[in-house]
């Protein structure tokens, strides 16, 4: 066969570009070498995480490592997600290891990348981050340090990007100690991304982090910093794009001069110990995405101001004591998530606020625990809301059925006292959760909602509690839903008769139920139900046969009624049962009781 001059041509490339690119294979530096097999010395390290870290073998082809063409080692990223699988799977602590566990990682002069996540230091911190003067990114993660940050990080000049997290809920670093951030820190001009979290850092702000003009992203939530936020934030840090001073101990107010941060998308100031109004001003930060300043002692009205925040998706007010919801509110079209509860919002609940919150997601709204009164405007049903929770107010009126379009609504603890229809039932109810407890509402259970029950396919939960409803039960939530509370109410006539059920948990308790609990309706409840309340009811005759076959019954209470006969043997044996309340009745023989364990 005769190769063609074309044919020769490609196996001539071929072996020349095998041979180019054996000798671009960069042979590691033997001192960067020495560094690495140092620093994994520190780790008992399964062979999974620095096995090919062997003596001898070129440290470029290593896992993690990444040379320069001159081969030193130019970014170390070890970021080991099995550790989250548990300490014992990869990069534990060699405890035979004398000294401080990467200090050799100094040597590596040339590195420009440091990424250490999710290993098991289980000591101090390396002390020759100073060392390395041209690394321009390093990120320190979840490392069981002990101690506090180490001073030499501020000797790293070059860095633009510094991320140290010390702990999450995930991962726990109990060595750590609480210190104040290193002066040396102040060093650090060029930072573009500064990110101390979780580390126990104390003291003020240091105002010298007002002379990195160039940061764009600046968190240090979940520390323990106090004093004042600093005004010169807003003086010189006018690239902020995110600023996060959550979970720490700020106080005073919120400098009104932050209303000239205008690239700012995220501001988080939320528990602190905040005080004042909110600024005005915040109203110019257009960028904004998201606000969160729960859990401080805001005062004051909520400045109408925020309706100019047209890109706003979250908006966490909660735990404050704020007193007004602007209806300007209703401008912001992106809202995804909004929390007002735990202020002392009152007056009305603006209607306009229905208009609020992009159609394209559904969206979060809490104004739970506040003092609003008045009726619920009948409009939260046309936005695309898939929670509504407005508990613990003064609310007055009656259930506009439009919120029937709502996915979770919670209205209870108020004062709602009207049965009458408001509006109309949508056609097509997306309804999953309705708590109506602890409200006025008396006379039989509407019509309106047995049709809600009865229409919205999505519907499980319903609580009726503490209310003053009359007239028997309706059959229609039991065969309907899966969990209904009706108790505390005034409730009579015999239980249901019911076809199917497929509830799990229903609590009649305290109402005024008579007759018997018979075979049938215990048999449509065996293999589904495992809470049944009918306690202080003046239920009578004996109990049926079929009471012992529940499949997965763990909780029973019918004390307090007028049962009689014999109880069946068979009840105290249902495998799943661990709360069993008989007493307070007629029965004659034998009363089994189950209690729970104390804690
Ligand atoms: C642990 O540290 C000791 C002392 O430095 C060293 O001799 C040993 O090789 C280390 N173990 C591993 C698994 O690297
Ligand atoms: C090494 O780093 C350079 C520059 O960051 C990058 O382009 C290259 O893909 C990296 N190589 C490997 C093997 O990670
Ligand atoms: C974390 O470090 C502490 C010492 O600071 C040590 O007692 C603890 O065992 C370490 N945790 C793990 C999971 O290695
Ligand atoms: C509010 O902050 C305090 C600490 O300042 C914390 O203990 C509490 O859990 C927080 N409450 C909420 C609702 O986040
Ligand atoms: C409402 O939000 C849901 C997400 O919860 C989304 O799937 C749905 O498409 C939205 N509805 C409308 C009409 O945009
Ligand atoms: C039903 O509601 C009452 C009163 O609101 C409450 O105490 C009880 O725990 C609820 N029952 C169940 C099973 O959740
Ligand atoms: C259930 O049906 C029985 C017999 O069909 C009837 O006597 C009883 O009154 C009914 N109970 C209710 C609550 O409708
Ligand atoms: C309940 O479960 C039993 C045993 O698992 C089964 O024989 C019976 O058909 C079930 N009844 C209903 C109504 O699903």
């Amino acid at each position: 066969m005769e190769l063609s001059y074309k044919r020769w041509w490609e196996v001539i490339t071929l072996i020349l570009s095998v041979y180019l690119s054996a000798c671009h294979a960069q042979e590691c530096n033997a001192n960067d070498r020495k560094a690495l097999l140092e620093f994994k010395a520190g780790f008992v390290a399964s062979d999974f995480f620095f096995g090919s870290w062997k003596p001898g073998t070129n440290c470029c082809k290593w896992n993690f490592v990444n040379c320069t063409r001159s081969g030193r080692v130019q970014a170390l990223t070890i970021d080991n997600q099995f550790a989250r699988h548990g300490p014992s799977s990869v990069g534990e602590r060699n405890t035979s290891y004398k000294g401080v566990v990467g200090a050799t990682l100094g040597d590596l002069s040339e590195l420009r990348t440091l990424e250490l996540s999710m290993i098991y230091f289980n000591g101090p911190m390396p002390n020759t981050f100073n060392k390395l003067k041209k690394l321009e990114q390093l990120e320190i993660r979840w490392n069981n340090f002990s101690g506090s940050l180490s001073p030499s990080i501020g000797g790293a000049t070059s860095l633009k990007t510094l991320r140290v997290d010390g702990q999450s809920i995930f991962w726990s670093s109990p060595g750590l100690r609480p210190a104040p951030i290193p002066s040396s820190f102040c060093q650090l001009r060029n930072l573009e991304t500064l990110g101390l979290t979780s580390f126990l850092l104390t003291g003020k702000f240091p105002e010298c982090f007002c002379r990195f003009n160039h940061l764009t992203d600046l968190q240090l939530s979940d520390n323990k910093l106090d004093g004042p936020i600093p005004s010169c934030i807003a003086s010189n840090l006018g690239k902020l794009v995110t600023l996060d001073f959550s979970q720490n101990r700020f106080a005073g107010s919120i400098p009104t001069s932050l209303s000239r941060l205008t690239s700012l998308q995220r501001l988080s100031l939320n528990q602190n110990k905040l005080s004042g109004n909110i600024p005005v001003g915040i109203g110019n930060l257009a960028h904004l995405q998201v606000l969160s300043l729960a859990n401080n002692s805001l005062s004051g009205a909520i400045p109408p101001a925020i309706g100019n925040l047209a890109e706003l998706n979250f908006l966490d007010l909660s735990v404050n004591l704020l007193t007004r919801i602007p209806p300007e509110l209703g401008k912001l079209v992106k809202l995804g998530i909004v929390s007002l509860s735990n202020n002392k919002l009152s007056g009305r609940l603006p209607p306009e606020i229905g208009k609020c919150g992009s159609q394209q997601f559904g969206i979060f709204f809490d104004i739970s625990y506040n003092r609003l009164s008045g009726s619920i405007p009948d409009v939260f049903g046309s936005g695309n809301f898939s929670i509504f929770f407005a508990s613990n107010n003064l609310f007055t009126g009656g259930f506009p059925l439009t919120l029937a379009m709502v996915g979770n609504v919670d209205l209870s603890r108020n004062f709602l006292s009207d049965l009458k229809a408001v509006s109309t039932l949508p056609p097509a109810p997306t309804i999953a959760y309705l708590n109506l407890g602890n409200n006025l509402l008396s006379g039989t259970v509407p019509s309106w909602l047995k049709d809600l029950v009865a229409g919205a396919k999505d519907l499980k939960t319903v609580d009726i509690s503490v209310n003053k409803f009359t007239g028997p039960v309706p059959a229609i939530f039991l065969e309907n839903l899966w969990n209904f509370n009706a108790s505390y109410n005034w409730l009579t006539g015999n239980l249901p008769n019911v076809s199917t059920s497929g509830i799990g948990l229903l609590d009649l308790s305290h109402n005024r139920v008579s007759g018997p609990i018979t075979s049938k309706f215990i048999g449509t409840l065996l293999n589904t139900t495992f809470q049944l309340d009918l306690s202080f009811n003046q239920l009578s005759g004996p109990l049926p046969a079929n009471s012992g076959d529940f499949l997965y019954l763990n909780y029973l209470d019918l004390s307090d009624n007028k049962l009689t006969g014999k109880v069946p043997a068979s009840i105290e044996k249902i495998p799943t049962l661990s709360y069993l309340d008989l007493s307070h009745n007629r029965f004659t023989g034998r009363v089994p009781s189950i209690r729970p364990p104390p804690f």
